[in-house]
């Protein structure tokens, strides 16, 4: 069977795919710092450089910000895309990797190989997965057996500003028959998935001022309106005591989960205590009414992810701060509008202001939930390939994470997303000590491999 021999080359080359995947760890693709911005070029060559190695047509292609890498393959069949990022998360804080995290290495753990390094899993172990499968299929083949386009983006991590205008310019190249889409995980670190459902995300960063300079809490504390209290007072309105959100209008168009989906999940029999004992946690703290799987894949919510002001440093100073500044998200779901719920957040934020006090608001993205219908049928093949490969039934599932292009591909390109992935829960995506699992990459170019089989 000719499908054997691609998965028995995949096998006696994973040494050779190791040491490609460690090439382009070794490059610093931060996308957000745009002192990393040379280090996205460099990736983006490789990839255009690794993909001409297997015959495809292929160049970086500019655009405002860091390069998109769009390369396409002829063939009969099936028109597949495939998607991935190569740019990276920013690494710190650096202090708390064990290892310089662009200088990645293959450990020993007990739960078998990993590869330890930025990047790994988030995505480039993932989007390699992709690639070495095609690899592995010329070589046995000599083609790869449809029409393919490879489309790789560098700036999903800091929100893909370039992305709606590329797709929307380049329409008629990139839409396709399907898009295969490599940056979500496995089931309970275990199961194959095909992620069906994906939040949206919306992102405000707000700044209060109240004295014009700061000031000796000696000389005007009490006295003087201090800007960090009246922060923390409205991040805490933000949620109720039933852990239920409080920006006006936010549950509009949330929907109830349908009966089907919901007994769908139930059937997954997720282990919420190991969820949460995993992180060092035993209590949701979520909405109230809600069990742990819901609130991550199907209900909204709202995050402080950083908050500042003041005296930070070393020792201690008595300042009464001029500002105080938060960055705050939304994960959303449904119909959601983000603009919406970004404009009564900011009239929330404004009416809780006491005298003396201004405030200025950065959006950072804002993107809606997507959801794929799976009745066509390259679904149910998608599936049978990996529960074929991992032995185990192939689960759908939802993600918590955002991924905003699996909506565009729907809304501007027409084309049916499918969202498959490797990685684990505990591979540390966005911190320190991030990494993938040999497993997930070997298994994951494996899978790739049946798929292609399988849809064409
Ligand atoms: N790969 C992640 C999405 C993800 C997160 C999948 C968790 C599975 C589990 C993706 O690179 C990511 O981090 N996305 C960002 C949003 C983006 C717009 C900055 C996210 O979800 O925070
Ligand atoms: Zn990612």
């Amino acid at each position: 069977m000719t499908l054997d021999a691609v998965l028995s080359r995949i096998d006696s080359d994973l040494p050779h795919a190791t040491e490609r995947l460690m090439e382009l760890l070794r490059i610093p693709s931060i996308s957000t710092d745009p002192a990393f911005a040379g280090h996205c070029q460099t990736a983006a060559d490789w990839l255009v450089a690794d993909l001409q190695s297997i015959g495809v047509d292929v160049e970086k292609r500019d655009t405002p910000g860091h390069p998109m890498v769009v390369g396409h393959v002829a063939g009969d069949g099936p028109h597949l895309l495939f998607y991935g990022h190569y740019d990276v998360q920013p690494v710190d804080p650096l202090d708390l990797w064990d290892r310089d995290p662009f200088d990645p290495q293959v450990e020993d753990t007990p739960a078998g190989k990993v590869i330890r390094g930025r990047g790994s899993s988030d995505d480039k172990g993932q989007l390699m997965t992709f690639v070495e499968a095609c690899r592995a299929w010329k070589a046995e083949h000599g083609t790869l057996p449809c029409r393919i386009t490879f489309f790789f983006e560098g700036e999903e991590e800091s929100g893909s500003p370039s992305l709606v205008p590329f797709m929307q310019e380049n329409a008629a190249e990139l839409k396709s028959d399907l898009a295969l889409i490599c940056d979500t995980g496995l089931f309970e670190s275990r199961v194959p998935a095909i992620v069906t459902m994906l939040r949206g995300l919306l992102g405000e960063e707000i700044t209060i001022t109240a004295p014009d300079k700061d000031l000796h809490s000696g000389m005007y504390g009490g006295v003087s309106m201090n800007p960090i209290r009246v922060l923390t007072r409205i991040l805490a309105s933000l949620h109720d005591d039933q852990g239920r959100v409080t920006v006006p209008g936010f549950y509009d168009g949330v929907p109830e989960l349908p009966d089907d989906i919901r007994s769908q999940w139930q059937g997954l029999a997720f282990d919420h205590a190991r969820f949460l004992s995993d992180v060092g946690l035993s209590e949701p703290a979520g909405e109230k009414d809600r069990t742990p799987i819901e609130m991550i894949w199907s209900r909204p919510t709202c995050d402080v992810n950083g908050i500042w002001g003041g005296y930070t440093g070393a020792g201690f100073k008595t300042v009464l701060p001029s500002q105080a500044h938060a960055k705050v998200s939304f994960r959303l779901v449904g119909d959601q509008d983000p603009h919406t719920i970004r404009d009564n957040f900011r009239q929330m934020v404004t009416d809780a202001l006491p005298s003396d006090c201004t405030v200025d608001f950065t959006g950072h993205g804002a993107g809606r939930a997507s959801v794929t219908e799976t009745t066509d049928p390259v679904f149910e093949a998608a599936r049978r390939a990996l529960t074929d490969e991992w032995n185990i039934p192939a689960a759908y599932i939802g993600c918590g994470g955002s991924i905003p292009i699996a909506g565009h591909f729907q809304n501007i390109l027409g084309t049916t997303p499918m969202l498959i992935g490797f990685g684990r829960d505990d591979d540390q995506i966005h911190s320190p000590n991030e990494k993938y699992n040999m497993e997930s990459f070997h298994k994951g170019i494996r899978s790739w491999a049946r798929i292609l089989d399988a849809l064409t």
